[in-house]
């Protein structure tokens, strides 16, 4: 069953989600906040998270071991792009390793957390913010929002309520040995030279897979493969170098 609770502001609900899930808060449990006043992206970056915006992070329990547990993000990103082309008519892409872009902008990222003991996963988080009716272009010039793409307020509680439904029944039908697949064929990232940047190192290549566990697979100038398994992702050859 999905317990949501729902807050007017937080500090962000990756912190609010936390606390709950290490005080044995039961399994789909959702935070949903109205704003964020530090709200956060991948890589300690920020996540604006004014009003307008749809702010929250699942507490889940799966019964995965660990390796796999980046499968969850990836049902988490193919279901959110099938439910919004579906409520909205949009050609919502996934771009690796969670992004939803349209029309190579980005409209929705997606953070998570874990915490395991030895192999077993006690909790992963997943935290999503999508644009809704906020607009965020002005300081992200590479993202947009689904206000701006179909030009109409859209209905926040509709769009999680439907998001949670179509994500807990995929979660139960426990399609995990499908998930990369499915995933796949949503995504605008493979079969196209990206820039991959971590903290420590730049890869530059052609993606050419994502492996069983999401790992993107590089083919680099001099023939050979690298697999990558987190970073920012940048594609090239688009008319700015989305993030
Ligand atoms: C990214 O693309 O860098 C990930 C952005 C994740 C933002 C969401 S909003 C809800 C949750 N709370 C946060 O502070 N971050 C995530």
């Amino acid at each position: 069953m999905i317990q949501i609770l729902y807050y007017p502001e937080v500090s962000s609900t990756m912190d609010t989600a936390k606390e709950l899930a290490r005080k044995d808060c039961p399994d789909f449990t959702v935070v949903v906040a109205g704003r964020q006043t530090r709200g956060r992206g991948r890589l300690k970056r920020q996540w604006l998270s004014d009003d307008g915006g749809l702010y929250f992070t699942m507490v889940l329990r799966p019964d995965i071991p660990v390796q796999l547990s980046s499968r969850v993000n990836f049902l988490a990103s193919l279901t959110l792009a099938c439910v919004l082309r579906e409520l909205f008519q949009i050609d919502a892409a996934v771009k690796w390793p969670n992004d939803i872009l349209v029309d190579g902008h980005k409209i929705s990222g997606m953070l998570s957390e874990l915490e395991a003991e030895t192999d077993r996963v006690l909790f992963v988080n997943i935290g999503i913010g999508i644009n809704a009716n906020n607009d965020p272009s002005g300081v992200e010039p590479g993202a947009s929002s689904l206000k701006k793409i179909t030009g109409r307020e859209i209905s926040k509680k509709m769009l999680l309520a439907r998001f949670l439904a179509e994500f807990e029944k995929r979660l139960k039908k426990a399609e995990f040995e499908n998930v990369i697949a499915e995933w796949k064929k949503y995504t605008v990232t493979l079969n196209r030279r990206v820039k991959i940047v971590t903290h420590k190192e730049v890869s530059e290549g052609l993606a050419v897979d994502v492996e069983r566990d999401g790992a993107l697979v590089l083919e680099l100038a001099d023939g050979t493969r690298k697999k990558i398994v987190y970073g920012d992702c940048f594609h090239q050859g688009e008319c700015f170098e989305s993030q």
